[in-house]
């Protein structure tokens, strides 16, 4: 095994988050679904396939580096929202307590000098600029809208940066 036991600890508790992740994202986008806003719905039916690959990434490197992936039962997922506004204000909220678990990661991965795991990691800092991101542009332009969903969706359509079709994030 490569890897200090305390980080490999801390990789499979990461692997929590991007699977409840996943399962959250699905709950939102069966949300969307109902109350039949297509493009949003669409949109959190990639993101949900994002986080699983997140999850998978870990599950690679914890095996290429010689280290027992755990996977993780998912915890509670939300599966009620009051509003589009309540549904991505979860997501930005996940994705700032996300950003902050990579970070808290690469502090303790830095405290036993392990390069390997903070290299790894490299990929998910740059990747929860991008989240933080996007989550934060959707929820502005939902409260831009005041109630227009169909502005919305029309938004999400045209600004592939803003989880559009050819939104970035294949892993
Ligand atoms: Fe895998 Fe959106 O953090």
């Amino acid at each position: 095994m490569m890897l200090v036991q305390r980080v490999v600890d801390a990789l499979n508790e990461q692997l929590i988050s991007e699977f409840a992740a996943s399962a959250q994202y699905l709950a939102a986008a069966v949300y969307f679904e109902e109350l039949v806003l297509p493009e949003l719905a669409a949109f959190f039916f990639r993101q949900a396939e994002e986080e699983r690959t997140h999850a998978l990434k870990i599950v690679r490197f914890l095996l290429e580096t010689g280290c027992k992936p755990l996977i993780p039962a998912t915890p509670e997922v939300r599966n009620e929202f009051d509003s589009a506004e309540d549904a991505v204000q979860m997501a930005l909220d996940q994705e700032m307590k996300v950003t902050d678990e990579i970070n808290n990661i690469m502090r303790i991965a830095g405290e036993e000098t392990d390069y390997t795991t903070q290299s790894f990691l490299q990929w998910f800092v740059k990747e929860q600029v991008e989240e933080v991101d996007t989550m934060s542009n959707l929820l502005q332009t939902i409260r831009h809208a005041a109630g227009n969903l169909l502005w919305v969706e029309d938004y999400v359509r045209r600004n592939p940066q803003h989880g559009g079709q050819t939104a970035a994030g294949a892993a």
